[in-house]
């Protein structure tokens, strides 16, 4: 087959918030499919962006006292450990606020103006009279005109996924104020979908088959009797607000000032211009690129979002001129522990940051998910003893027992040399083949559950082989040399060809395996090629552990109890506490509210971080002090400081998200904090004689949270950690990062 050309791109996130695990099952869904066409051999962008514009975005920006660049771009530094940490490899992670987006969403909206699919409409809007500002559509809630839904939103309902105008809604209030809006005029444009180009476009676009077929069904309900508010109905596609009034965080619409695009219609030219912002960093030429008649352009999205990309997104690029994507692969939701709401107080949430902190294998959730994911939009299930059988049965019990039972043998008793393979296990053979086949059909198709079952099934078969063969038997007699060598020969050569078939859900355990085989398994072909005999593989190194149910028991422990821990603070905190510290406001309360967004700036539930100190009030020991009786820890005690001294400075508890040695020094680790603000922090902390950087990832320890940034030789420090040791580390070595008792949690002040 010739190679594709493919232009990937998974649902770009709102920066209004940390990933959840929501966000990461749709990434690792796109990006087992990418490094599977991939290992075919074909040429993929794979683009994700965050989504930035928008009034809520807006409004939690200025709650968070930052401008709405700042807010996004803090939001935006916060998303490479997910990534990373979960092995999702996008080549390229924009923004829509980036110049491209600006550039290409303009020139779009002007071709379909040329088209004559722009009309300027004086409409009346809602208007919060207690704020005195038009309310944003999220900002005004009430009852779905269609469904009669209550709370539901003012641009789409999340019972029914109709999508109306908020003045469709019934009985609507302002989700700010409470405040029953008021209707008041304004110019808005329109995209004019009720045009009979559009529909006739619409309705072969979106019928012709590529969809999948309960999303085909969805949209043809767009096309026939719509409910209007009043009762009234109307035929088919209403036409489209794409603007809105200042102030609005967006791109202004040209000759419009003081009107922006709706979010909604930036936002997928996004992957334009994240690919665009690819493109232009390679040399390559973005508009030839997206000319080429061979190129394919798929989009990965969550069943919520089917209209957006179903029926305006393609309309606007046929009728600006442009390629439509080639289609739009829709999943479900995923739920946590047989469908409970996830509520993070509750504990029934699956935080992926915890996940990895706690030294949980991301590959083991990459399998899980894979498992149980197919290429229709139904919701999935993560269920934590499900998740653990799966994973200790499939990829411990199944397929790594092939490796660690005959792997050894061919160090111990064969040098590490392989031999020739068992001619009698043709019907394996056949089945790996037969296998190889189905697979690369499943992962194409995304039912990457039946590719997990078929691959399982392979693995079966070769644990009978090697059940019936029983290499630890043949090896007790030296006689049978010959045979053990050719049984576990044959048992490695078809590992190789399985861990090529897991190769797209598993790639850090397919690079374990290249390097200790000796051969890439991350091309397909790999699976085709015998290993021939003489051919010298590593000793054998445990390639996976199994999932420890205290593992999943720490993912899904509720955090502590706040209540007693606020008493505490308040009883000990003078002059009424909460206001000793000049920056939080009288009202502000110490511990975060049910469900607030740690992301709002406001870690610990405070509004701010207290204001930066000079890295002049250092904790750190006097140099030269000395360890004479009586001197505790080996120095005096520093002279008294008063309570508005101590409140200066702001220590945070912060979570050890990663922890690295430092290349060129023998004396610093580099830690990545979390420290509730929705983004992490880089610091350098001396205690590389005293801890294996691994042994502090995922543990809890205290920051100073406002000493100013020091730029150092190796990056820039931003905060302290603390530790103990003796003023005299040499009579008395050792250091000791501080820890708090269990239940801390990041953000929290200490007082
Ligand atoms: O629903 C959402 O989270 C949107 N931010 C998705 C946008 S997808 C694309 F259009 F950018
Ligand atoms: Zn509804």
């Amino acid at each position: 087959m010739s190679q594709r050309r493919l232009f990937v791109t998974t649902a770009l996130p709102y920066a209004n918030g940390n990933f959840h695990i929501g966000h990461i099952m749709e990434y690792i869904q796109a990006d087992i499919w990418v490094r599977f066409q991939r290992m075919q051999g074909h040429a993929v962008n794979f683009v994700g962006a965050d989504d930035a514009h928008g009034a809520p975005i807006m409004i939690a920006a200025e709650k968070a006292g930052k401008t709405p660049q700042q807010f996004v771009a803090d939001i935006a530094a916060s998303r490479t450990p997910y990534l990373d940490g979960f092995h999702i490899k996008f080549d390229n992670w924009s923004s829509t606020d980036s110049p491209e987006n600006h550039q290409l969403a303009r020139l779009i909206y002007l071709d379909l103006k040329k088209a004559g699919l722009v009309e300027s409409k004086t409409i009346e809007q809602f208007f919060d009279p207690e704020k005195n500002m038009f309310l944003p559509d999220r900002y005004i809630k009430g009852q779905c005109p269609k469904c009669g839904a209550k709370d539901q939103y003012g641009d789409n309902c999340e019972v029914c996924g109709a999508v109306y105008a908020p003045t469709d809604l019934i009985n609507p209030y302002s989700a700010l104020s409470g405040a029953v809006p008021v209707l008041k005029s304004s110019e808005h444009f329109f995209f004019r979908l009720s045009d009979p180009r559009c529909v006739e476009f619409l309705q072969a676009w979106t019928q012709d088959g590529k969809l999948q077929p309960e999303v085909a069904n969805k949209v043809k309900e767009w096309f026939s009797v719509r409910t209007n508010a009043d009762g009234t109905t109307s035929e088919g596609l209403g036409d489209w607000d794409i603007s809105r009034d200042a102030p609005y965080f967006g791109i202004e619409i040209p000759d419009a000032p003081g009107k922006y695009f709706y979010v909604w219609l930036d936002a997928p030219v996004g992957y334009l211009a994240s690919l665009k912002n690819l493109l232009d960093r390679r040399g390559e030429d973005y508009d030839a690129y997206m000319a080429d008649p061979r190129l394919q352009q798929y989009h990965f999205i969550g069943k919520d979002i089917v209209t957006f990309h179903t029926l305006f997104w393609p309309a606007m690029l046929h009728f600006s001129g442009r390629k439509t994507p080639d289609n739009i692969f829709v999943h479900g939701f995923l739920t946590v522990n047989n469908g409970e709401k996830m509520s993070k107080s509750r504990g029934t949430g699956l935080d992926p940051l915890k996940y990895l902190s706690l030294g949980m294998n991301p590959e083991w959730l990459r399998y899980y998910l894979a498992a149980k994911l197919n290429a229709r939009n139904e919701d999935i299930d993560f269920n934590a003893d499900d998740f653990m059988a799966r994973v200790n049965s499939d990829l411990i019990g199944k397929y790594v027992n092939i490796a660690s039972r005959s792997a050894g043998f061919i160090t111990k008793r064969f040098a590490g040399r392989l031999g020739e393979e068992d001619p009698q296990a043709h019907l394996l053979y056949k089945l790996a083949s037969s296998a190889l086949n189905e697979v690369k059909d499943f992962y194409e198709s995304r039912e990457f559950a039946k590719a997990t079952r078929t691959i399982m099934n392979l693995a079966d078969q070769v644990n009978q082989y090697v059940d019936q063969k029983a290499p630890w038997l043949i090896a007790k007699d030296v006689a049978r040399d010959a045979e053990l060598h050719m049984v576990c020969t044959t048992a490695i050569g078809l590992f190789k060809d399985l861990t090529v078939l897991l190769a797209p859900i598993l790639p850090r355990l397919a690079a374990q395996v290249s390097d200790w085989l000796g051969v890439d398994v991350q091309k397909w072909d790999s699976a085709l090629v015998k290993l021939p005999a003489g051919h010298v593989i590593k000793p054998y190194t445990h390639l996976l552990q199994r999932v420890d149910v205290k593992q999943l028991d720490a993912l899904f422990e509720p955090p502590a109890e706040a209540a007693p821990a606020q008493a505490a603070i308040e009883s000990i905190a003078p002059g009424g506490g909460k206001n000793s510290t000049p920056t939080v406001g009288a009202g502000a309360s110490f511990l975060p509210p049910e469900g607030a967004d740690s992301a709002l700036g406001r870690p610990g539930g405070e509004r701010n971080l207290a204001p930066t100190v000079d890295a002049g009030a250092s904790f750190l020991p006097p140099e030269g002090a000395d360890s004479a009786l009586g001197r505790p820890g080996g120095e005096d005690i520093a002279p008294t400081i008063n309570i508005d001294d101590f409140a200066k400075i702001d220590l945070r508890i912060a979570k050890i998200v990663n922890c690295e040695a430092v290349e060129g020094s023998t004396k610093l680790l580099r830690m990545t904090l979390d420290a509730g603000e929705g983004k992490l922090r880089n610091v350098f902390s001396g205690i590389a004689s005293a801890y294996k950087p691994e042994d502090l990832i995922g543990k809890h320890t205290v920051l100073v949270a406002n000493l100013a940034p020091r730029k150092m030789k190796f990056g820039i420090s931003e905060g302290m950690v603390l530790a103990a040791s003796h003023a005299d580390e040499k009579a008395q070595p050792g250091i000791y990062v501080l820890e708090p008792l269990p239940g801390a949690m990041p953000g929290m002040r200490i007082h």
